[in-house]
């Protein structure tokens, strides 16, 4: 991946800087980008935490922390003592306006440099954070800011995060990152819908059955019981990554690949889904928990005996549901989404099934084409078409296209690619406040009818609730087997 971003110096702060999100996913992402020369050498990374920690403590936490994701034989080089190098910890306390000063100090006389500042914190965080940014007069001129998700838990608190971000950052410096939206085959998906005259004249209710976007994890709640208790699985990734995946197979050609122009297509998408009403929740969306079962042959416990996690909690760690777009394109299309955690295994794919074709010659039925988008953890696009079997006679079989356009080329890690974005200015592959707000008033009728009952249980290792398979099955459908 080349990029120009080793040509701007950059100060890159990020707020949670000793946290789980820095240790698994930004600082291994900045190390590759450092490794691979892609980054200004002067460029500095600051962590900021309430640890106490004396710089060489924190780098010894580094260290360790980041060994699960950097394998040693690349920590053991001189790329790493450099990028060492470039790490500064600050202790402060966000809530505490006078705490700033340190960070002053640090970043003082560097006001040509890029800032950006990164919040991996509890986005009730985000308000403070910025104020005392302001009022410490870091705000500079080349200042970005960077909000992780999730951005409140529902449409009135993301207003109040928004506005209060707001008062400080004009909305073109600020970045909401969905780290889905950096993964290689979402963006190879917009050079195939637009790139391609073949797809694109089929791309429409004329021609396509049905669209399914599955993203299924293998991995319980891990530790994040505390955050994810509260959220749950329709909050944690549908709001946010299933519906900006949607956007991205639904909506129409931009006028360009300006951030606006991108955002201002799948805005349209997110105002374009039919509202649900109550009736719709209980009819079309599917709430899942997982039970105590098996992955990969090793007993794991129920969601509600994960450490951490509510007595008796009703949260959903498993989502299933089938999404209306009415406009003129996808007016008889609908969109099966679903994901969940402890699922059979990891596996996230958005599946276009066109319709069968209305007269069979072969004597037999014969399968729908698909083109299946392998987003992880493989990532390859690939479209099943029917082709003759060899041999006398006419006889068909299945035949299978692989469009991956990367080969053995590895493929950049979604937060390499969006850290270099926010560095460099790029804000196309982050969402705007109207695109979040709309996914939020989406589905907030689903929050709203779910203040009730219960998630169904499914077997920790299976694909979900059996009423998952159901909502296929009523439509005649079913999910794609790749994902079984
Ligand atoms: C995060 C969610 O946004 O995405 C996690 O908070 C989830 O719960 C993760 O595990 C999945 O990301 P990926 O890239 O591993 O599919």
């Amino acid at each position: 991946m080349s990029s120009p971003t080793q040509d701007i110096l950059f100060d890159m702060v990020i707020f949670g800087g000793t946290g789980d999100l820095a240790m698994r996913k930004l600082l291994p992402a900045l190390f590759l980008r450092h490794q691979a020369g892609a980054l200004h050498p002067e460029g500095r990374i600051v962590a900021t935490g309430r640890n106490g920690y004396e710089p060489g403590q924190f780098l010894a936490w580094v260290d360790s922390q980041v060994a699960g994701f950097i394998p040693a034989a690349h920590r053991d080089t001189p790329a790493w003592r450099s990028f060492l190098q470039r790490l500064h910890y600050v202790d402060l306390d966000v809530r505490e306006p006078g705490a700033f000063g340190a960070l002053k100090a640090l970043l003082a006389g560097e006001t040509a440099r890029v800032r950006v500042f990164y919040l991996a914190t509890a986005p009730d965080l985000f308000g403070d954070i910025c104020e005392n940014l302001d009022e410490a007069e870091l705000i500079t001129e080349r200042a970005r800011v960077v909000l992780e998700k999730p951005l409140g838990h529902d449409l009135a608190s993301s207003r109040v995060i928004n506005d209060r971000v707001a008062r400080h950052f004009a909305e073109s410096r600020i970045y909401r990152i969905d780290h889905y939206l950096g993964k290689e085959t979402v963006q190879n998906l917009l050079v195939l819908r637009f790139g391609n005259a073949l797809f694109e004249s089929l791309w429409n209710e004329k021609h396509i059955d049905h669209i399914q976007i599955t993203v299924a994890e293998s991995i319980g709640v891990e530790s994040r019981a505390g955050f994810y208790d509260q959220a749950g699985a329709l909050r944690d990734m549908v709001q946010n990554h299933l519906l900006q995946l949607l956007c991205f197979v639904a909506m129409e050609p931009p006028a360009s690949l300006d951030a606006d122009a991108v955002r201002d297509e799948k805005l349209k998408v997110l105002r374009s889904l039919k509202p649900l009403s109550a009736a719709d929740v209980a009819a079309q969306v599917v709430r899942g928990q997982y039970a105590a079962g098996a992955i990969a042959g090793a007993a794991v416990p129920a969601y509600r005996d994960e450490p951490g996690v509510a007595e008796g909690s009703a949260t959903e760690t498993f989502v299933a549901l089938k999404a209306e777009i009415a406009n003129w394109r996808w007016g008889k299309t609908p969109f099966y989404l679903r994901t969940g955690k402890r699922l059979a295994r990891r596996s996230s794919e958005i599946v276009v099934q066109l319709k069968a074709v209305p007269h069979s010659l072969f004597g037999t039925e014969l399968a729908p084409n698909r083109l299946v988008i392998h987003i992880q953890p493989e990532e390859d696009i690939r479209l099943q078409l029917c082709g003759k079997k060899p041999g006398s006679g006419v006889n068909v079989r299945d035949v299978e296209l692989n469009l991956t356009a990367c080969g053995a080329e590895p493929m950049p890690d979604a937060y390499e690619r969006l850290l270099v974005d926010a560095i460099v200015g790029r804000s196309t592959l982050f969402m705007r406040r109207d695109e979040l707000e709309a996914a939020w008033c989406w589905v907030e009728p689903i929050l709203a009818a779910w203040q009730s009952g219960r998630p169904e249980p499914y077997l920790a290792g299976s694909w979900g609730p059996l009423a998952a398979d159901l909502l296929l099955a009523r439509d005649g459908r079913l999910w794609h087997g790749d994902a079984l």
